[in-house]
């Protein structure tokens, strides 16, 4: 009985055991099956790709790209698209075509809307024209026909306004950074000519496998230079960053600070100390960088431009992991497609897409604390700027009351270290949201040099001055003669 038991048991055990192997066979491949559907899927959805034409290391114009990635494409020819946020994106102005601008639209001009600004720069070709920045498609029109041009300008200038990868591996004989060296020594007007596109596809794309790559000169440099600064030798950004980091360098290889070193005008990313504010401004100081002689004071200026990538640097996105790509190239749905947003902007004009992924909040909320950040920080950069033209006033009223020299000098020197501190965060896009707590740090540094600038000046003003009140700003004088144009 236990026999016939054990064999019936048995025989039972194996009817189980063999079920249980057919089943898990038939879980497995429907696992399996299902895996591999969705891998496919998502392979589909990251990369839509049919080869429609063949796209080369030479293949410069994206409209030929667009071919094989319609979906980019057409994202990416939206950033024509101009809408207002409240601190940014970009208001369409008209404008009426002349023979020596044809643009029929402009940005603000902000040299207009604060005045301030055109005292700061004194002397200077930004205080000129200086325009509220727009989408890439208009990078290349905007600097052939920016009234800076009045004053010469260098072919440095192009290196973050067009597509330049092929034109400078052309100028070099098929070497990139010799060709960035001719293009650099070149009048602007001359090379000009050599380029034909806004940043296109092939600045951040390797053809053959479409992974980002870097290609601009300044950036490739820069960032080895900062590297080394923190103790990391021969940093090779195309072979060593992550993913992650791409989708930030790309950006960074236009959204910096920089400075034309040298005679042959070299387009530096001037990041040897570090990338903050003042490890910056420590380096043009070790370096004797001047970019122009103010009119008013006849301090040894630096102006600052667009730092993003810098400020981001410093602030709790950048600490977390989040990349400029997150924001201002989120993921979007296309059909059944998800593809990375070309048509880069602010992302407060697509908060669902830029913000919420991560951020379970409403839209309205998440406005309100970007929007809180920066009203704050613009009350407080307005203190700054107001203390700014202060200690002009008091520069000047020092030159008219004939302070000795020495004095003046050391006045002219907080002058252009205040004024390169507050430059910086005004220069910077996003009105402090990348790192507003850094930015808040560096307008308190600025507010400290012009305190000491006033100092240095007290007691001899104090001397000079009339009992009542302080003496009234004198016209503006005309302005020393300026060294040639370092900067757009
Ligand atoms: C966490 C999201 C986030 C990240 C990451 C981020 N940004 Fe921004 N960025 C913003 C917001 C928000 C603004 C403010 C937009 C506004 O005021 O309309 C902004 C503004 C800007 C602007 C000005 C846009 C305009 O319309 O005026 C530029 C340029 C910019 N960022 C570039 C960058 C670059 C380059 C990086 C990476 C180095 C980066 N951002 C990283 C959120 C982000
Ligand atoms: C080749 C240089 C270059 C690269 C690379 C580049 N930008 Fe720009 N970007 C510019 C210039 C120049 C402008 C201003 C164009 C103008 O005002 O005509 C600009 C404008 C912008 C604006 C303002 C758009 C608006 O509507 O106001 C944003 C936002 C921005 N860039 C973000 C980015 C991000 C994010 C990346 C990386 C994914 C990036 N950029 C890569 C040069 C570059
Ligand atoms: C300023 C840099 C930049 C430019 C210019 C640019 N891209 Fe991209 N592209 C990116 C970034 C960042 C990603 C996200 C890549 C990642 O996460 O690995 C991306 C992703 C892609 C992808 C992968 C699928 C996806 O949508 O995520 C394709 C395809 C693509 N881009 C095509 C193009 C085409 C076509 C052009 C020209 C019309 C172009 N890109 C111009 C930065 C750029
Ligand atoms: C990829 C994820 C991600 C995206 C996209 C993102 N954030 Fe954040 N955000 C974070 C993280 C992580 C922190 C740090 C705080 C934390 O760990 O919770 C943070 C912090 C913040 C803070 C607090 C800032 C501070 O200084 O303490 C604000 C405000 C904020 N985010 C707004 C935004 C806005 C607005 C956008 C869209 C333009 C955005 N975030 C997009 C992940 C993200
Ligand atoms: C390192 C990259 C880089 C170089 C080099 C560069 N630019 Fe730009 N430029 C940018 C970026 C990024 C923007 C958009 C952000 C902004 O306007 O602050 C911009 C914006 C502009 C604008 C539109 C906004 C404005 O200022 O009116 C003009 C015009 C301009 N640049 C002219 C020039 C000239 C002239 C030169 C050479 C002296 C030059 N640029 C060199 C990156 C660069």
């Amino acid at each position: 009985m236990s026999g016939r038991k054990i064999g019936q048991r048995g025989k039972g055990l194996l009817l189980a055991v063999l079920a249980s192997a057919l089943l898990t066979a038939i879980l497995a491949f429907g696992v399996t099956a299902l895996l591999m559907n969705i891998h496919e899927r998502k392979e589909e959805a990251k990369n839509p790709f049919f080869r429609v034409v063949e796209i080369t290391d030479e293949t410069e114009d994206p409209e030929v790209w667009g071919k094989n990635f319609p979906l980019q494409y057409d994202l990416y020819k939206r950033t024509a698209e101009m809408s207002p946020t409240h601190y940014g994106g970009s208001d369409a102005l008209p404008h009426v075509p002349t023979p020596e601008d044809p643009r029929t639209v402009v940005s603000q001009s902000k040299i207009e809307l604060d005045p301030r600004l055109k005292r700061m720069w004194g002397g200077y070709a930004f205080a000129i024209d200086f325009r509220e920045e727009r989408g890439h498609a208009y990078m290349l029109d905007d600097q052939t026909y920016t009234g800076r041009q009045q004053k010469p300008q260098p072919g440095t200038c192009i290196h973050c306004h067009a597509s330049v990868y092929l034109p400078y591996k052309k100028l070099g004989d098929g070497d990139l950074i010799a060709g960035f060296e001719k293009m650099n020594a070149m009048p602007y007007k001359e090379a000009r000519k050599l380029v034909s596109h806004p940043v296109s596809c092939i600045d951040c794309h390797d053809p053959a496998t479409m992974q980002l790559r870097v290609t601009r000169p300044g950036f490739l440099e820069g960032v080895k230079a900062y590297k080394a600064s923190q103790g990391i030798q021969n940093y090779d950004v195309n072979t060593m960053a992550t993913r992650q980091e791409m989708r930030s360098f790309v950006c960074g290889q236009c959204h910096v600070e920089y400075y034309f070193k040298g005679d042959h005008k070299r387009l530096t990313y001037p990041w040897f100390n570090g990338l903050q504010a003042d490890q910056i401004l420590a380096y043009y100081d070790e370096v004797g960088q001047t970019d122009w002689v103010h009119a008013e004071t006849g301090a040894s200026m630096l102006k600052a431009q667009h730092p993003e990538f810098e400020l981001w640097n410093q602030g709790v996105h950048a600490r977390s992991g989040v990349a400029c790509a997150d924001c201002h190239m989120p993921y979007k749905r296309v059909g059944a497609l998800k593809v990375s947003d070309h048509q880069v902007r602010s992302p407060l004009l697509n908060i669902n897409n830029a913000c919420q992924t991560c951020h379970r909040m409403p839209e309205d909320e998440l406005k309100a604390r970007c929007e809180k950040i920066q009203d704050n920080f613009t009350q407080m950069k307005d203190v700054a700027l107001n203390g700014l033209m202060d200690l002009i006033d008091s520069i000047k009223a020092a030159q008219s009351a004939g302070v000795a020299e020495t004095q003046l000098k050391t006045a002219r020197d907080f002058h252009r270290k205040a004024s390169f501190l507050i430059d910086f965060v005004e220069a910077e896009n996003s009105t402090s949201f990348h790192a507003p707590q850094e930015a808040a740090r560096i307008l308190v540094l600025a507010l400290d040099h012009i305190r000491h600038g006033q100092l240095a000046l007290a007691p001899t003003l104090a001397a000079a001055a009339p009992a009542t009140a302080p003496a009234p700003p004198a016209p503006p004088e005309t302005p020393p003669a300026a060294p040639q144009e370092s900067h757009s």
